[in-house]
């Protein structure tokens, strides 16, 4: 009946449902939402764990105090439902002091500043038992090129990335690195905007193991890129260490809509490719309520991500069983890209030589039936079969 269960690993962001509604032309339309009573609503639907921004639970310029304070009532709700923490991230756009950056700031004391931060919030990750730690760095880059050297806002980056993972290793905690692509918004231009450059980006490190992609669905389709297509070069670069999902319509401002709405084909392919190529990690939402609703509205919402993925794993299941599929498929010799095209023990030289009987204008012919393939798998989607 599409219920969820921890099982299934399911976590949302405490700024997730918590949103309060604010954007740039309107004021918050939901009181704050209480991380305890998040935590607790979360368990009660299903969910598996719970994520977070320092700032989310531990307000900007908290007191030792108040921090402590914070963190124990919250692990007394982690204990009281049995939910974990697989990941926390660090909050390096909200306050101003971040408007031009944080790791790639030009003022060298904010980034000093910025890096303290980070540290302080691995501790708290490790202390938490978290095994990712993500860095989205939504406020390093540029409105205008004349304001950035990029060059060497790379080679900042590349510095405190390298930092953190020099300090992960001195502690000898259990915590890996994953840079979150985005293209824009708050920045006019993000560095770091896609998955690609982020695995570009990663090989450059001193520690290029420890660090893999948070890639988010409605980010990498702002760039106009396809998610499934994203992700898979992640998996096969064995560098999906985290996801974000979510909804979004195609290239405008982050929508960030419950998983599912937005583009639903893609999602039914991203379940797919999920379920079947051994992504054992968290099921991630990283999605903002909207505004129109209360909290009860919050709740519903979040009970979508969750129903819509596991009936999407139900439909992309029912889609690979399918005998007619797997006609189709072999028809299409979708299969056959399986086999290596060199033979092994197989030179180039012999390949240029190979006396074989193939016909160009014949292979040029051959059918490949994908739109038939391609309406079967709507019609999963769809409900159909
Ligand atoms: C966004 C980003 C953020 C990050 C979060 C974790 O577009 O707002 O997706 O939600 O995921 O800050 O670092
Ligand atoms: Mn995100
Ligand atoms: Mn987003
Ligand atoms: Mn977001």
């Amino acid at each position: 009946d599409y219920s969820p269960t921890p099982a299934d690993k399911f976590s949302f962001g405490l700024w997730t449902v918590g949103f309060q509604g604010a954007d740039p032309f309107g004021a918050a339309t939901r009181p704050e939402l209480d991380p305890v009573r998040a935590v607790h609503k979360l368990a009660e639907r299903g969910a598996w764990g719970v994520t977070f921004h320092d700032d989310d639970l531990i307000p900007f310029g908290a007191s030792e105090s108040e921090r402590e304070n914070a963190v124990s009532r919250f692990r007394a709700a982690l204990d009281e439902t049995g939910m974990t923490v697989p990941m926390v991230t660090t909050n390096l756009f909200g306050h101003p002091v971040f408007k031009d950056g944080a790791l790639t700031a030009n003022d060298r004391d904010i980034r000093r500043f910025a890096l303290r931060k980070v540290l302080r919030n691995v501790e708290l990750a490790a202390e938490l038992g978290a095994e990712t730690f993500v860095a989205w760095g939504g406020r390093e880059g540029a409105e205008s090129e004349a304001a950035l050297d990029a060059c060497s806002a790379f080679e900042r980056y590349k510095e405190g990335i390298d930092l953190v993972c020099e300090f992960i290793r001195e502690r000898g905690y259990d915590l890996r690195l994953a840079l979150e692509p985005k293209p824009n918004e708050p920045r006019g231009d993000i560095l770091l905007p896609t998955v690609g450059h982020v695995l570009a980006f990663i090989e450059r490190l001193q520690h290029p193991e420890m660090v893999g992609v948070n890639p988010e669905v409605g980010h990498e389709q702002m760039a106009g890129l396809n998610y499934v297509h994203g992700i898979a070069q992640a998996l096969w670069s064995d560098k999906l260490f985290h996801l974000d999902l979510n909804g979004q319509h195609g290239a405008k401002f982050d929508q960030d809509l419950r998983f599912g709405a937005g583009d639903l084909k893609n999602a039914f392919f991203t379940v797919d490719l999920l379920e079947s190529a051994g992504y054992s990690g968290p099921r991630h939402f990283d999605f903002k309520p909207s505004r129109t609703e209360d909290e009860e509205g919050v709740w519903e919402s979040a009970a979508g991500c969750m129903r819509n993925y596991l009936i999407l794993k139900d439909r992309a299941a029912a889609f690979r069983a399918d005998p007619r599929v797997r006609e189709v498929l072999e028809a299409s010799r979708v299969t056959e890209l399986r086999r290596p095209t060199i033979s092994s023990g197989e030179k180039a030289a012999d390949l240029l030589t190979a006396q074989e009987d193939f016909d160009p204008e014949e292979a040029g012919k051959r059918a490949m039936h994908y739109e038939l393939l391609d309406q079967l798998a709507l019609e999963h989607l769809m409900g159909l079969g």
